[in-house]
């Protein structure tokens, strides 16, 4: 596995690998990978002749008063883990040549992104974008792989690749669980013991939701009623939403359609934010 932190190099790489007609797949992460991302690695590799993972930690998704500081960074294990997956290039682009001091341009999606997540952490989704755009021009990837358990977030790109015709598929890794079904995070590690027995009232709400639809009812009210009743089992859990939303635009829907739409989740568990989906 080769690893490479010039942008310049990475380029480089990308346009002669391009040159020979090989695909290449990129999985953009920010590190303390797990078998998520194992997950999001093998759709690449089945999909691309090449396939980079990307590792930064990409300050402007973070608000000032997030995690930024305390997300979990380690190299050693991330770089095992895209070794023993069969990774091609690791890329580790260095803070300074991301952002330098004389930075200005920011890409903004300014509908995807305007709900859920976006209410609560208003400069994420731009973050995300804006980061994204570097590293899909910097890599040229033919196909991008993210995960759905961040729904919004590949929604939010989606909408941004098409609106600006970037000749990028891409491609959408379902959610690994935990045994109790708690969508694999790299936040998960912030939990302890006691917190991770409640963590898994997040995946059992979702499914109460999902039963109800599989079963006929098409009233989001009542689907949702369903899921806060869970969730507040835990005195722990605090519900920054929870809500269903058509799965292309993550607009509010009137009622449940199988198939168009989701049931979207995002709780403090303590200081710990998790978010969580599942398709109706
Ligand atoms: O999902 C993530 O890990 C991040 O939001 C991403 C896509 C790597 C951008 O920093």
């Amino acid at each position: 596995m080769q690893v490479i932190r010039s942008i310049n190099e990475m380029q480089s790489t990308s346009i002669s690998n391009r040159s020979k007609g090989r695909l290449i797949g990129l999985v953009p992460t920010m590190g303390a990978l797990h078998e998520g991302h194992a997950s999001l690695i093998k759709t690449s590799l089945d999909k691309a002749d090449l396939t980079v993972v990307s590792i930064y930690v990409n300050p402007t998704q973070f608000a000032p008063s997030e995690d930024f500081t305390e997300y979990p960074r380690n190299l050693e294990a991330d770089q095992a883990l895209c070794e023993e997956n069969g990774v091609d290039i690791l890329f580790l682009p260095e803070n300074e040549d991301v952002y330098p001091s004389s930075y200005s341009t920011y890409v903004e999606e300014e509908l995807v992104s305007k709900g859920l997540c976006g209410v609560s952490r208003p400069n994420h989704f731009r973050g995300v974008t804006t980061i994204c755009t570097q590293l899909f021009n910097i890599v040229r990837p033919d196909v991008a792989v993210f995960g759905q358990k961040d729904a919004q977030q590949c929604a939010v790109l989606r909408k941004m690749i098409n609106d600006l015709h970037m000749p990028i598929e891409l491609a959408i890794s379902p959610t690994i669980r935990e045994e109790d079904g708690l969508a694999k995070s790299s936040r998960n590690q912030y939990l302890t013991q006691e917190q991770r027995k409640d963590a898994g009232l997040i995946y059992k709400a979702l499914m109460e939701g999902k039963t109800l639809s599989d079963n006929g009812v098409r009233s989001v009210d009542r689907a949702i009623a369903e899921v806060t009743h869970t969730l507040s089992q835990s005195r722990r859990l605090r519900i920054i939403y929870a809500a269903i939303v058509d799965k292309n635009l993550m607009q509010p829907v009137k009622e449940i359609v199988p198939g168009e739409c989701l049931i979207a989740v995002a709780c403090w568990l303590d200081q710990v934010r998790l978010i969580d989906n599942i398709e109706l």
